[in-house]
């Protein structure tokens, strides 16, 4: 960012003061920046959170054209496009894009997976192959184990045959066998919330962070939740009411956050602890098809801007929805897959082997009628299996398929 920095660029967290004096790890002469203090400001790094602090300066520090409250820590929020402006004094002081990469990004990549409940078979060769900045939709029949695969790759179920790896760098790091090395980068959704009624949503998130940040400040965790809270859609006026609702639910007779809201309140639990991989297990379930576009759309925002690994069982999807995702995970009745590989690809596959036509159908629904109205299920995912297709399709082929 700035010369004499030594700090800036490693991986991790710090907190560096920038000013004149010699104790300054971004250290700046009164030629470069003339109205600088001997300690200006102080930058910080959580996580991929960056914030910063002016220390009462004269001159004062401004972020993006704003001049800072004194001892008060700001968010520097990285913007979509163009980049964030600090300035000391009237001297302006370059903030690179790669300062919010606290931590290198991570995928997931499997073997075939199998597992058994008592003999009988819910996962059957299934696997996963997924980078950073993706999103990944697993689709199919009701209690064909999209759930079961999520807690598989996710770490809550161990697979009886097959192994999961988070992708990092140059490194495989098995998320069964080294599980404390990975949890914190790995965030899940389950398709029932846990959230506790009683408390609202501030207390809630905020608990959130101080379990998953320790010795942070009162005030960056509510900058934090705040931040959270917007970039899931709610603007200035409908944030402090959603923050002072009560979450609720109709188990405890709490009357509450509604249902769009309740799945909001949900991710932002996940989100506010900055995972590199976010597992949903139907993140749009019981909402209406506008407020399911609506959270998928922000699903597809945060993966691309921080290039997070997304993957989410989906139901009955709109076209719009279906097609936010980069790739699709067909699964078939008994754990098996039937298609995966990019989403838009898929009808036109189906259509091939098949014989039948998508055109005007929506395309969710003609792939899960495709499973269910015909007898094909076998025929397809022994072509599949074979990637018969695969020359014309660029079908995930997983590391090794056939291991039993
Ligand atoms: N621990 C278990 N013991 C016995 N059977 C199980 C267990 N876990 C899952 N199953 C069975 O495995 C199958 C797959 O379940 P899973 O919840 O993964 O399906 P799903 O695709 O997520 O379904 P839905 O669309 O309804 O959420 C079901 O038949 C379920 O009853
Ligand atoms: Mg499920």
């Amino acid at each position: 960012m700035v010369k004499n920095n030594k700090s800036v660029g490693l991986s991790g967290d710090f907190e560096i003061l920038i000013g004149h004096c010699k104790a300054c790890a971004i250290r700046l002469t009164t030629a470069e920046v003339p109205e600088i203090a001997k300690k200006h400001a102080i930058l910080k790094r959580v996580r991929d959170r960056l914030f910063i602090q002016d220390l009462s300066s004269k001159s004062g520090t401004f972020l993006d054209g704003r001049q800072l409250p004194k001892k008060t820590w700001e968010e520097i929020v990285q913007k979509a496009e163009g980049r964030n402006e600090i300035k000391l004094g009237k001297t302006s002081i370059g903030i690179d894009a790669q300062l919010f990469r606290g931590r290198p990004r991570a995928g997931i990549e499997t073997t075939a997976l199998y597992y058994k409940v008592s003999d009988k078979l819910i996962c059957n060769g299934a696997y996963i192959r997924a980078t950073p900045g993706t999103m990944t939709a697993i689709m199919g029949p009701a209690g064909c184990g999209k759930s079961t695969l999520l807690d598989l790759v996710n770490g809550y179920r161990t697979p009886t045959t097959g192994q999961v790896f988070v992708i990092r760098e140059q490194q495989k790091i098995n998320v069964h066998h080294d599980y404390g090395k990975v949890r914190e980068w790995l965030g899940y959704l389950p398709q029932d919330d846990v959230m506790i009624p009683e408390l609202t949503v501030r207390q809630s998130l905020n608990y959130c962070l101080r379990l998953q940040f320790m010795g942070l400040a009162a005030q960056i965790r509510e900058r934090i939740i705040h931040q959270t809270c917007r970039n899931l859609g709610f603007d200035k006026e409908r944030l402090n009411k959603f923050l002072n609702t009560v979450i609720g639910s109709s188990e405890s007779g709490i009357r509450g956050l509604s249902g769009g809201e309740r799945k909001r309140a949900n991710l932002a639990h996940e989100l506010i602890a900055m995972p590199l991989i976010l597992f949903l297990d139907e993140p749009t379930s019981g909402l209406s098809s506008v407020d399911a576009d609506k959270i998928v759309r922000l699903l597809q925002s945060v993966t691309r801007l921080d290039d997070l690994t997304t993957m989410a069982t989906i139901h009955q999807p709109s076209r719009d929805t279906y097609e936010r995702f980069d790739n699709l995970l067909l699964m078939s009745h008994g754990g098996k897959i039937a298609y995966y590989g990019p989403s838009q690809e898929a009808t036109r596959y189906f259509e091939q082997v098949t014989g039948t036509s998508s055109v005007g159908r929506n395309p969710a629904e003609y792939l899960l009628e495709i499973l269910d109205n015909y007898n094909y299920n076998e025929k397809l995912i022994e072509y599949f299996k074979q990637g018969s297709l695969k020359h014309q399709f660029h079908l995930i082929m997983p590391m090794a398929f056939f291991s039993p």
